[in-house]
């Protein structure tokens, strides 16, 4: 599958995605399958809307502001997130945001390999089956390697490929990156930038092969 040729499986029910949703957002909070809940206040699932998601953006692990409200992003790198998703005209209402491991880590470290094993395959990969986004723009390394497995951001950030399901991704910074290095942040408001014009190309494509889908039906009559 092309990068820009996306998921055409059959979509379940509106009520099934949110009733689903509502059951995975209580699993995470509730879970005890990994070492970070001993650590948590709160789990942190994600949040945004579940129905006819175009974006989805992915973090590394909740932070302490995270971890003490429940929800994702709501820190220092949250508000460079809005600013950031604001220049390229999008708004943090539009897009779900979640992240590799769904607890906050000890000291903010980085989540460990069977850690994230452990949550994306009972969590993330879940969200991504049930919402279904156009579009998944990684944020920071964590998210870039569980994706792809790349390790150099320098080289991947902005480039657009797949994941392993045919789901378009765009792996960018993390937020945080640009406090430790302020130079980042034009890299990452430039590949933040070239979102719109991304869905807007990957909607043309489906509309395309919806057209060439009906055309060859109409002929085969
Ligand atoms: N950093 C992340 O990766 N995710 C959050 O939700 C907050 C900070």
């Amino acid at each position: 599958m092309t990068p820009m040729s996306g998921n055409h499986t059959r979509k379940p029910s509106a009520e099934r995605i949110d009733s689903e949703i509502s059951d995975l957002n209580t699993r995470i909070r509730e879970c005890r399958l990994c070492r970070l809940c001993e650590g948590r206040t709160r789990a942190v699932p994600g949040s945004g809307p579940i129905r006819k998601l175009e974006l989805l953006f992915v973090g590394e692990a909740p932070g302490r502001n995270e971890d003490l409200q429940g929800e994702p992003f709501v820190g220092a790198g949250g508000k460079l997130l809005d600013s950031i998703l604001g220049m390229a005209g999008l708004v943090r209402k539009d897009v779900f945001i979640t992240n590799v491991v769904k607890c906050r880590p000890p000291q903010n470290r980085k989540p460990q390999s069977d850690e994230i094993e452990i949550c994306t395959a009972n969590y993330l990969e879940a969200q991504i089956k049930l919402l279904r986004p156009k579009l998944i723009c990684t944020l920071g390394a964590t998210a870039l390697d569980y994706f792809t497995g790349e390790k150099q951001m320098g080289r991947s950030h902005g480039k657009l490929r797949s994941t392993k399901d045919g789901i378009p991704l765009l792996p960018t910074y993390h937020p945080a990156s640009v406090f430790r290095n302020p130079s980042l942040k034009a890299l990452l408001e430039e590949d933040v930038k070239k979102i719109p014009s991304i869905l807007r190309q990957l909607d043309e494509e489906r509309r395309t092969r919806q057209e060439d889908i009906t055309k060859f039906l109409s002929s085969s009559e």
